[in-house]
């Protein structure tokens, strides 16, 4: 068989590959780790001038001027250091804590998205280092941040409940979350700007990790002792808008943005941060391993191989510098670290996720995929006592080492990681020590080493929907006043042996935070424009039937069937048979309504009798509207 000749040739090579391979990223880990410390404020040596917690996206303060902080760079940093935290790395605890500290003052800072009040003010993308709002026009708002912010938040309070700490994760991180999360289930329907700030639309990214978000959010929830029913009607509804994002060879990585390709790391970025260690090859959340991420990594990969210089036209199947998309033209479109590394990463959380499930399933979706790094491959299903299995194995994890290698290249030759690097010469451009460069690098690596993050429910959380509803779900805002950590935190099951420097932080964090939470508290009584209107309406349904509210203002789809808005029967019983809809509306609306109730097969029946009216109250207090369906 060819495979057998095949295989030590490949193993050699492979080897000869990785020992400077490894022997550079041993000592890159270490450099991107300080590389993120140092971008963070206030002990940071490039971020001196921010606020303690606050991360900075890079020193770099003109052309480009990256000396802010971004609520999506910053959380996926901070998933980093938390993940890093939970392996072992303890020293790590008191910048995490102030992290968390400065997002619970950043949700209360008013800016040009909105305030808390409505919850508008957190997709604002980004802020000044001190906390204040950035007034300066921006593409905003982009929703992504308050779902990663989330996801980062219950990672940390997630290793609080396993180590005895529950009260904690109740009480200083649950009321942060639960903003995120009641913002992700309120707004996810809405476009926004993609996590390239360039695009206004529906974007692949932004909606896999809202997805996720809810998810963990629902089951967190339950863990301090509280729910979120917002979070479980709409996570499925999320899932099911993301399976339109299939275009049958690749995923489209923005809705509405038409003079593109719709190629972008942005898909593959998503399958990265919503990536399950526990969870299959699945298709409906495009796990790394499913036939659709490894479909798309290819055909984001083949869209560079001609565009650089410096890929040199490389062979499929073989690694190359990776951009953003292909008709990018910022700084004149070159290769970025975080884009070729996400390449790497992806396929390293494949690997895994074969080596757990202990089969690769090849299908006509794949072929192409696996066709490139074996050219035996066919379609079927190899168990990981074949041949082919090894070899694939094999054969994509050089592959992967190849993009590792593409950065080590190009990283400099004391470790820093820029943003960009010239797709001609090679040469590091644009801001120089991105944060999200060094997050990157290290999560790469994790992945390349099988040290894996922690599951966030998807195998509990990935089956679609029949029918897909343009949705909403209100939850809860408020300001999360609660920021002082207990010392005996660090006495917990984390060794404090190198952790000096981080509790005498933490202490001086506190007593910011908390005077810093006083000053802002009018911002949660504010006078309010809107009130959030709560429809009970008692009504017995059979499996399959669902119940919808239309009516005369947009908001409830302006009369159009099309446009009404699903009730949710998260709490409904064999006693009390609820179904509910929470609407923020403006106050002193009038509206006319009425319930519709589909029927599995999509059959509309609307309710007997009149059209309802109602006026929303001027007070600022939640209202519910108690109806009863009598058809
Ligand atoms: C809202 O959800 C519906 C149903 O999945 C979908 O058709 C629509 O495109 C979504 N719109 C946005 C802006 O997310
Ligand atoms: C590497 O050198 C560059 C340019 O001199 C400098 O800006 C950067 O901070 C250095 N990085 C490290 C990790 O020392
Ligand atoms: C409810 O209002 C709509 C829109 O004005 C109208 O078409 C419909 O006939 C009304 N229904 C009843 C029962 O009056």
């Amino acid at each position: 068989m060819r495979s057998i000749l095949y295989t030590p040739i490949l193993f050699s090579l492979a080897s000869a590959a990785t020992t400077s391979l490894d022997a550079w990223l041993a000592s890159e880990t270490a450099v991107a780790l300080q590389g993120i410390k140092d971008n963070i404020g206030a002990s940071g040596i490039y971020a001196e001038s921010a606020n303690s917690g606050v991360v900075i996206a890079s020193p770099s303060t003109d052309d480009p001027d990256y000396y802010y902080t971004w609520t999506r760079d910053a959380a996926l940093t901070a998933k980093c250091l938390i993940d890093l935290f939970r392996n072992g790395e303890t020293s790590l605890l008191g910048v995490i804590e102030e992290y968390i500290d400065a997002q619970a003052y950043i949700q209360t800072v008013s800016n040009p998205s909105g305030d808390l009040s409505d919850g508008l003010g957190l997709g604002e993308p980004k802020f000044n280092v001190d906390e204040t709002a950035y007034t300066g026009s921006w593409g905003r708002p982009q929703r992504d941040g308050p779902a990663l912010r989330a996801t980062a938040l219950i990672d940390f309070g997630e290793w609080l409940i396993d180590n005895g700490y529950e009260e904690y994760a109740a009480e200083i991180v649950w009321p942060i979350v639960r903003n995120d999360l009641s913002y992700v289930a309120q707004y996810w329907n809405e476009t926004g700007y993609d996590l390239w700030e360039e695009v206004d639309g529906s974007s692949f990214f932004t909606i896999v990790v809202q997805h996720r978000a809810l998810v963990e959010g629902a089951s967190f929830a339950s863990s301090v002792g509280s729910s979120c029913s917002y979070c479980e009607s709409q996570a499925p509804q999320i899932l099911c808008y993301m399976q339109s994002f299939w275009l049958g060879t690749y995923i489209e990585a923005n809705f509405d943005e038409s003079s593109r390709s719709g190629k972008d790391v942005n898909t593959l970025l998503g399958t990265i941060h919503t990536f399950d260690p526990s969870a299959g090859c699945d298709d409906s959340t495009y796990q790394p391993c499913s036939s659709k991420a490894l479909a798309n990594h290819k055909v984001v990969v083949d869209s560079f191989r001609d565009l650089y210089t410096l890929n040199d036209d490389a062979a499929e199947g073989t690694a190359c510098a990776i951009g953003r998309y292909p008709e990018d033209t910022y700084y004149d479109g070159n290769p970025w670290f975080l884009c070729t590394l996400a390449a790497a990463e992806l396929l390293y959380d494949a690997v895994y996720q074969w080596n757990t499930v202990g089969e690769i399933t090849i299908d006509s979706v794949s072929l192409a995929f696996f066709t490139d790094l074996y050219s035996d491959a066919a379609t079927g299903t190899y168990s990981s006592s074949s041949d082919a299995f090894v070899a694939i194995v094999d054969a994509v994890t050089t592959y992967a080492d190849g993009f590792m290698s593409i950065v080590q290249t190009h990283a400099m030759t004391n470790g820093s990681l820029s943003e960009q690097f010239d797709k001609d010469d090679g040469y590091q451009l644009s801001a120089r020590d991105l944060t999200w460069s060094y997050a990157a690098l290290i999560t790469a690596n994790n992945a390349r080493n099988a040290i894996m993050p922690a599951s966030w429910g998807e195998t509990s959380a990935s089956s679609v929907p029949a029918t897909c509803y343009a949705t909403s779900a209100t939850g809860v805002y408020s300001t999360a006043t609660d920021t002082a950590w207990p010392s005996t935190l660090t006495t917990g099951t984390a060794t404090t042996t190198t952790s000096t420097a981080s509790i005498t932080t933490t202490t001086s964090t506190s007593t910011k935070s908390t005077s810093t939470t006083t000053s802002t508290t009018s911002t949660a009584t504010a006078t309010c424009t809107s009130v959030a209107v709560t429809f009970d309406l008692i009504a017995t349904t059979e499996y399959g039937q669902n119940m919808f509210l239309s009516g005369s203002i947009s908001a409830l789809g302006d009369w159009n069937t099309d446009d009404a808005v699903a009730l949710s029967a998260a709490d409904y019983t064999s006693d009390d048979h609820l179904w509910f809809l929470t609407v923020d509306l403006p106050v002193g609306t009038s509206f006319e309504y009425k319930y519709i109730l589909v029927e599995s097969d999509g059959t509309v029946v609307w309710a007997d009798g009149d059209n309802e009216s109602y006026t929303v109250p001027t007070a600022c207090e939640a209202v519910t509207v108690d109806d009863t369906w009598d058809s």
